[in-house]
């Protein structure tokens, strides 16, 4: 598997939403020299955090005439299940298929390591991300109500994944 890949994000026919002109991303996998850039995306997130991220492949970037343009960061429940800790794409760039470029290499890369299932999860007063994450083939799986520094709860999603056959040992 390439460390990065140009994407443009899948598509269906029969979207409802009037849709604007997708950009074609190169999508990768972060890394060290990333860390500053990925503050932009991430402030929340200590920077020692971030760079263990970067370091164990749970960040991807995607980039735009070099610039970033999208970022997610992945965690893992009990040490093993992945979850969408973050996924966020700059404003100017929204609704251009740069979020589910990003979603595209996460899930093609998770399930040839034989990873059938991924978590992810959005405040329960912000209704566009949780529109977006079932237009994306995420169903809703629970929700944990005031766990948000606001008082907001949090919807949590699953999408199954299908497993790929590994292509190297
Ligand atoms: C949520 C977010 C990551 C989506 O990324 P994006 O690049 O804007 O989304 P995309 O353009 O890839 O959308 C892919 C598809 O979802 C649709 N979509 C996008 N936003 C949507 C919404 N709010 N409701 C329903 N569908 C939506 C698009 O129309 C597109 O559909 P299509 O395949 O039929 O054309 C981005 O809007 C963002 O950064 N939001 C702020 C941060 C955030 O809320 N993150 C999520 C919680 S961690």
């Amino acid at each position: 598997m390439s460390d990065g890949a140009t994407m443009s994000s899948p598509s269906s026919p029969s979207s409802p939403r009037p849709r604007a002109p997708r950009i074609r991303v190169r999508v990768r996998w972060g890394r060290a020299a990333d860390l500053a850039g990925c503050r932009a995306f991430d402030r929340k997130t200590p920077a020692r955090i971030l760079a263990r991220c970067l370091a164990e492949r749970d960040v991807v970037i995607a980039e735009l005439a070099g610039e970033r343009v999208g970022y997610l960061r992945l965690e893992r429940l009990w040490a093993r299940l992945p979850y969408i800790a973050l996924v966020m794409v700059a404003p100017e760039h929204r609704g251009r298929g740069v979020g589910a470029a990003l979603l595209a290499f996460v899930e093609s890369r998770l399930a040839a390591k034989g990873h059938d299932l991924l978590l992810s999860s959005s405040q329960t007063n912000e209704p566009r991300p949780q529109a977006w994450h079932r237009r994306m083939g995420f169903e809703e799986c629970g929700r944990l109500r005031s766990v948000n520094r606001d008082g907001s709860g949090e919807v949590f999603f699953a999408k199954r994944l299908p497993v790929t056959p590994r292509t190297s040992p």
